[in-house]
């Protein structure tokens, strides 16, 4: 399917669901300590989602034969890459590195601030890893290499910029911290829906791809990990794991290429 344009207008939306979302997964990242259960984690999701007007678009989500998704967010431990599924017994230990994703749809109904917005509800998307408690000087440059990953990638985003351009400046990163990069998991267009066209995978060749253009919506998602980049498909029919067990870490932001330049939606 084609590239879905966005309009100023929902923009603006996306810039207010983003900077919402941004500061959710911030109170998120605060509750997760030694000891707290990821199922708690995704209650307060799901409250702050509904708290902020908007809707926990993971819930119920579906991809080819899999079950619905069924929480909030997503809660991804140590091999652990992406689509860890929160669980009440699931608890945060001393040291295990936490990927936190979150994605909402906004405004859930005709929202105050953009009284002139008769649009449908806009979706951005967004993810972060980090320790829990005291961390290791591998996971610290595990986390910093995938980051700093993300970040190349973003600086990618610009007009007459192709999708392989910013495929390439991440993998680049990730090798050059010499991290295992998924090939089976990409970032992607979104906006009207979680899952938009173009596919922007974590690796690729400069000057390939299709060509970045303003009113594009971009969630760009690095994975690696301290290990092969080779996952698995947990029995849980969603979380994926490293095969050799090794580390993994995910950040993401949801972007936006504008005529004045790149918008970095999902901060605060
Ligand atoms: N947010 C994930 C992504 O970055 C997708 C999660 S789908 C879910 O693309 F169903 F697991 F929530
Ligand atoms: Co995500
Ligand atoms: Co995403």
């Amino acid at each position: 399917m084609a590239i879905r344009i966005k309009t100023a207008k929902e923009i603006s939306v996306l810039q207010e669901c983003g900077k919402r979302l941004a500061a959710i997964l911030k109170a998120l990242q605060e509750k997760a300590r030694p000891g707290t259960a990821t199922g708690e984690i995704d209650l307060l999701a799901q409250n702050l989602i509904r708290d902020a007007g908007g809707i926990a678009v993971f819930r119920g989500y579906r991809v080819e034969d899999s079950p619905p998704y069924p929480a909030s967010i997503c809660t991804s431990i140590n091999d652990e890459v992406v689509h860890g599924i929160p669980r009440p017994d699931t608890y945060l230990r001393e040291g295990d590195i936490l990927a936190i994703d979150i994605g909402m749809a906004w405004p859930r109904e005709s929202a105050k601030e953009f009284p002139s917005y008769q649009g449908r509800p806009l979706v951005t998307d967004t993810a972060v890893s980090f320790s829990i408690g005291n961390s290791t000087r591998e996971s610290d440059r595990l986390l910093r290499g995938t980051k700093e990953a993300l970040w190349e990638g973003i600086d990618e985003v610009k007009s007459g910029k192709r999708v392989g351009d910013l495929s390439a400046r991440i993998q680049k990163k990730l090798t050059e911290y010499g991290f295992g990069i998924v090939k089976g998991l990409a970032g992607h267009g979104v906006g009207y829906e979680l899952h938009e066209d173009p596919l922007i995978p974590n690796y690729g060749k400069a000057g390939t791809g299709p060509l970045l253009k303003t009113g594009m919506v971009l969630a760009i998602e690095p994975m690696a990990t301290l290990g092969k980049g080779d996952v698995r498909l947990d029995r849980d029919g969603w979380t994926f794991q490293t095969i050799d067990g090794s580390a993994s870490a995910h950040f993401e932001h949801t972007v936006v290429l504008t005529p004045n330049g790149t918008l970095v939606l999902t901060m605060i």
